[in-house]
């Protein structure tokens, strides 16, 4: 194969997504702006319509932001000051702060050594007395181990609160015998959440986020919460939040929903072209469990001496990134827990060499070949 000698290779590229659809976007946000309709304007309804017919609930609500969405479901499934709930300790760190805005505990369980989401065989250590619900974790694109998930909490009675923010569009294959149902993620537990900024596969112009259920009175609990417990103008049922998703962030929302599965499919074919090129390296691949599709959300390998590999990486003008770097136990933030290093290994080990390569569907192939073959000569070299 020819070797590139140089080419420039961003991490993320929105523009790219913005420059595809420019005039479509500027004309329903000048039709936002003709209406006026700001707060919970007729696209918000639009969105909400299309995007829990687009995952197979029922209902849908729109939100400020994905860390909105677990928190405002936490509380509306009553979650509060006393209670725990069980987290992976390798996520995003707001996985874990809608817990803690609760007033309720994050309790944290270690992730599994291939997919990076939480390990389901080491959950029901973890459940106490206390426990209400899981946030299963669908990391970097690819969905949890739901079967099994789902079988504990009705073992325990617990609820699921599915955090979908990395997972727009990803399958969860449930398997009986031959037969195979396909769910889409956030469309499994009680409730799913997800995160609409800028740099998802569904991402807006802002922040943004939704949940969707199929259960009514956890939605009209919702949908009081994210608007000050408002049940008329000046009526207020409960103490709620101001937490809508603006009119002109659905409006965008609506416009790029429409290629979601077409840049998922993309996201998939750039995949491919790493796995293909990487395949007898000493990169670890992700992997692809059998009960998910994956959405490649985030493209993560692991390398030996990883910081020294995206030093070099970074030399050759290819962006890369960490998810994550410290695991959620070992934040200053959550040192009130208590919990020491050692506590969960394999999400202190997976931290010290997963590094994630350029990924959005506009990447070209000769750009995947360049981060590849540049890969490869780091790890040779440092
Ligand atoms: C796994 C996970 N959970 C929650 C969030 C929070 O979403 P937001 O940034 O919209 O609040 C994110 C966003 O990065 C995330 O990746």
């Amino acid at each position: 194969m020819e070797k590139l000698k140089y080419l420039k290779v961003n991490f993320l590229d929105v523009q790219q997504h913005l420059n595809k659809i420019f005039f479509s976007i500027k004309k329903v946000l000048l039709e936002v702006f003709k209406r006026n309709d700001f707060i919970l304007g007729e696209d918000v309804f639009e969105f909400e319509r299309c995007f829990s017919r687009y995952c197979g609930y029922s209902f849908a609500v729109g939100l400020n932001s994905g860390t909105d969405a677990l928190f405002l479901s936490l509380k509306a499934l009553d979650i509060g000051e006393g209670d725990e709930v069980i987290v992976p300790v390798f996520t995003f760190i707001a996985t874990a702060n809608a817990v803690s805005y609760t007033g309720a505990r994050p309790v944290f369980v270690d992730i599994d050594e291939k997919t990076y989401t939480i390990d389901s065989e080491k959950i029901e250590k973890a459940i106490t007395k206390k426990t209400k619900a899981i946030i299963p974790v669908h990391l970097f694109g690819q969905c949890a181990n739901m079967s099994v998930i789902m079988k504990i909490a009705k073992k325990y009675r617990l609820h699921v609160i599915e955090d979908a923010c990395q997972a727009h569009g990803a399958q969860y294959y449930f398997r009986n015998g031959r037969k195979i149902k396909t769910v889409k993620a956030g469309a499994i537990g009680d409730v799913g959440c997800f995160s609409f900024y800028p740099t998802k596969n569904l991402g807006g112009f802002g922040d943004g986020g939704m949940a969707v259920t199929n259960k009514r009175t956890l939605y009209r609990r919702l949908l009081q919460l994210r608007d000050c417990g408002r049940i008329s103008r000046y009526k207020h049922a409960i103490i709620g939040y101001n937490s809508r998703l603006d009119t002109l962030q659905a409006a965008g929302l609506l416009v790029k929903l429409n290629y979601l599965d077409e840049w998922n499919r993309r996201r998939k074919q750039i995949a491919s072209w790493y796995f293909d090129l990487l395949k007898d390296s000493k990169v670890i691949l992700p992997c692809c469990a059998d009960y998910s599709s994956h959405v490649y959300h985030i493209f993560a390998v692991r390398v030996p001496k990883r910081d020294k590999v995206a030093e070099f990486l970074s030399s050759c003008q290819i962006g890369t990134a960490i998810h994550y770097p410290i695991p959620l136990h070992l934040q200053p933030a959550y040192k009130f827990l208590g919990y020491k290093k050692g506590d969960f290994p394999v999400a202190e080990k997976i931290s010290q060499s997963i590094l994630s390569l350029p990924m959005h569907p506009f990447l070209t192939k000769k750009q995947v070949i360049f981060v590849a073959q540049k890969l490869k000569e780091a790890i040779d070299k440092v």
